[in-house]
């Protein structure tokens, strides 16, 4: 029986994540707080699996001094504090949450399509300066107005059904084929839905693509006194374009939770933005995926990920390795083989098998462009004979015996 493998979580990861992967068997420390790269290497002695957030940084020189690392959870959305190429090439596979905050997305958009309709912001602002303005001249209701999503994945499509219980007409673009769900209606082009719709709101990833997505010509595109929200990426709205049509009244308002350059670090002072100051335009510091029920759905989804590759091999799911998974079968022992993608290696693996006189019950490999990945059973308990023999061979990163 293999020792328990041992986890390292830091940065207050939920600790539905900690009882979880006890009751799997794993042992698990914990550290507050991020790690420097000194302190960080100092606490992988020995540890198998690392949980972090989105403040620890997994470098190159990290996963070099930390031979034992076989797996990291990145217990968030983002992956980019982490050496994704150089941990796959150690053999170290990276898993993170990408859909657990997407209700808590959409449920903040519908927030504020109703918050822009009834100039929301506005109000509570002079009422916490004492001032008193009771009044309905730009103020709608959101039932029958017109919702445009730009980017129809998880996030979007779930804004879509949504609105349509406040009875919103949702329009939607995606540059991928998208099955429209209830009564949401596809777009052929984003004019068309820039054109069509009262609200705006973007749902697409950050990629070179999206870049300015919304520019000025987009912007010139929307109906006098539309409003849009972005919850996305910071990168894809022109906000100084944006800031020319709300003060000029093209637009009749805005919601912004990301930005171009957001701060490091919460402070109470220092935040700029060109759109301070500008009526009914709502500001968050990206809270869109921040509530409590998402970081536990985090802290179950990364959990799970990390028991199922700890305890059975299972890459389905990880950012940088290629997927593997394999139903276990009752009676067959499990090997896991991470290697370099060259020629020959199942043709050692095989000959080491048969020469432990082992039989193959089960075998999945799948590789990329650098690394393979084997998980294997075993008809006879030659699993760890098979694995100490495939630690020899020199194209191996990884051998265990689960
Ligand atoms: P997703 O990958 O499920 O959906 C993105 C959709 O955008 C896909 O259907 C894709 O085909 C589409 N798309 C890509 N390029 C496009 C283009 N140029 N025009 C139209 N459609 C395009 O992503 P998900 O989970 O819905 O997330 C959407 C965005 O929300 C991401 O940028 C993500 O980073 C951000 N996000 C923000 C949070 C916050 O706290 N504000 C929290 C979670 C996600």
């Amino acid at each position: 029986m293999a020792a328990p493998l041992k986890v390292l979580l830091l940065e207050n990861i939920h600790a539905l994540a900690e009882e979880m992967l006890k009751k799997h068997g794993f042992e698990v420390i914990r550290a507050d707080g991020a790690l420097k790269e000194d302190e960080l290497i100092k606490k992988l002695a020995g540890v198998q699996l690392l949980g972090i957030r989105s403040k620890t940084h997994v470098t190159p020189r990290v996963l070099e001094a930390a031979p034992d690392l076989l797996g990291i959870g990145a217990f968030c959305i983002g992956t980019n504090q982490i050496a994704l190429h150089a941990a796959m090439k150690r053999g170290v596979c990276v898993f993170n949450a990408p859909f657990s905050n997407t209700r808590s997305v959409a449920e903040l958009i519908m927030a504020e399509v109703i918050m822009l309709s009834r100039q929301l912001g506005d109000r509570v602002m002079e009422m916490h300066q004492g001032s008193w303005r009771k009044v309905a001249a730009g103020s709608h209701e959101v039932r029958g107005k017109t919702l445009g999503v730009v980017g129809y994945g998880h996030i979007g499509s779930q804004v879509g059904i949504l609105a349509e219980f406040f009875g919103m007409r949702v329009l939607y673009f995606d540059t991928a084929a998208k099955l429209p769900l209830s009564n949401n209606a596809s777009c052929p082009n984003l004019e068309t839905l820039l054109t069509n719709s009262d609200f705006v709101t973007l749902h697409v990833p950050e990629t070179p693509q999206t870049k300015g997505l919304i520019g000025a010509a987009q912007l010139a595109q929307m109906k006098k006194g539309a409003c849009l929200i972005n919850a996305s990426r910071g990168t894809v709205v022109d906000l100084a374009a944006l800031a020319h049509v709300l003060g000029n009244g093209q637009l009749g308002g805005a919601a912004i939770d990301v930005f171009p350059d957001e701060p490091d670090a919460n402070s109470s002072e220092g935040f700029k933005t060109e759109l301070q100051g500008l009526k009914n335009v709502l500001l968050t510091p990206h809270i869109g995926g921040s509530t409590l029920e998402a970081q536990e759905a985090i802290g179950r989804e990364v959990a799970s990920s990390l028991i199922a590759f700890g305890t059975a091999g299972a890459s389905v799911g990880s950012v940088n390795f290629p997927s593997v998974e394999l139903a276990a079968t009752p009676g067959t022992y499990r090997v896991v083989h991470v290697h370099q993608n060259v020629p020959g290696v199942l043709r050692d693996v095989n000959r080491i098998v048969s020469e432990e006189n082992g039989n193959i019950h089960a075998q999945v490999l799948s590789t990329n462009a650098d690394i393979g990945y084997l998980v294997m059973d075993l008809d006879s308990n030659v699993s760890q004979r098979v694995c100490d023999a495939m630690k020899r061979v020199p194209t191996t990163i990884h051998a265990r015996a689960l």
